[in-house]
């Protein structure tokens, strides 16, 4: 009797391990960050690019087979004739929001050699200048200057998720599935997502990052 109850239970685990496996196995399980989320259109082909005020977009950004490269120079100018910040290569991806969940997804490629460098940013907070900034320093990927996300990110593509729950004022960064952070916002305010590359202290002289299947996805 007590063999066949813990058999039966034991049938029973496995049966429930086995789903979960198969669950994370095909991407789509109970933890994919997507999860209950709506993608919104969006036009790529149609960003809005932040670039040195003083040149053209083609200089520091291509868009190739589905892949936007956006690179910048430790010597550039500000995206704005009457801005002050450091240079700037980023894309704006469209869809303002105050309030909600709002999710960013991207799949992302730092090459060798850049740092010191913002790759993804929330703008837009009430009490610093952004709500969220995922950096390159020497080869990590860092919350700002910390913490650590990814000790070594160089050269592979990696899939950026993060979340800003307006409403609970949290930030959630995902790295390949894998959540790694979840963080206080910097308060309300009108928000979007950048990424590119946004110089940082520390900069190497020559930083790109490069993006593909951009989305902004909302929860319903
Ligand atoms: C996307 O934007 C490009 C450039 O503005 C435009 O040529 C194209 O027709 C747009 N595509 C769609 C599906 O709206
Ligand atoms: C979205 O916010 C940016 C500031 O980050 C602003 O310049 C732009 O006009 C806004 N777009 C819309 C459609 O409200
Ligand atoms: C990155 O670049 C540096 C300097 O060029 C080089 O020494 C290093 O081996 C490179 N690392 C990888 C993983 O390619
Ligand atoms: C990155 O490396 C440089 C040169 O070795 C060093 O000066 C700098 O402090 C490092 N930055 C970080 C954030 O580790």
């Amino acid at each position: 009797m007590k063999m066949s109850y813990s058999s039966s239970l034991f049938a029973l685990h496995f049966s429930v391990l086995l789903q979960f496996c198969t669950h994370r196995a095909m991407g789509w399980g109970p933890t994919d960050p997507t999860d209950g989320f709506v993608s919104l259109p969006l036009n790529s082909s149609s960003f809005l690019i932040l670039k040195p005020y003083d040149l053209l977009v083609s200089d520091r950004y291509s868009f190739i087979d589905g892949v936007h490269r956006l690179w910048v120079f430790a010597t550039d100018k500000p995206h704005a004739l009457t801005s002050i910040t450091a240079p700037r290569t980023e894309i704006r991806v469209p869809g303002n929001y105050s309030s909600g969940v709002w999710q960013f997804e991207g799949y992302g490629f730092v090459p060798n050699g850049t740092s010191g460098v913002c790759i993804m940013q929330i703008f837009g907070a009430s009490t610093h200048a952004t709500t969220a900034m995922v950096r390159v320093y020497n080869g990590s990927l860092t919350y700002y200057r910390s913490p650590v996300l990814v000790p070594y990110i160089y050269d592979r593509w990696f899939r950026l998720n993060v979340i800003h729950d307006v409403g609970r004022k949290k930030v959630s960064i995902f790295i390949d599935g894998v959540l790694k952070l979840t963080v206080d916002d910097h308060g309300a305010a009108s928000h979007n997502f950048h990424c590119g590359v946004y110089a940082q202290n520390d900069r190497s002289y020559y930083m790109e990052s490069r993006w593909k299947d951009i989305k902004v996805l909302k929860k319903m």
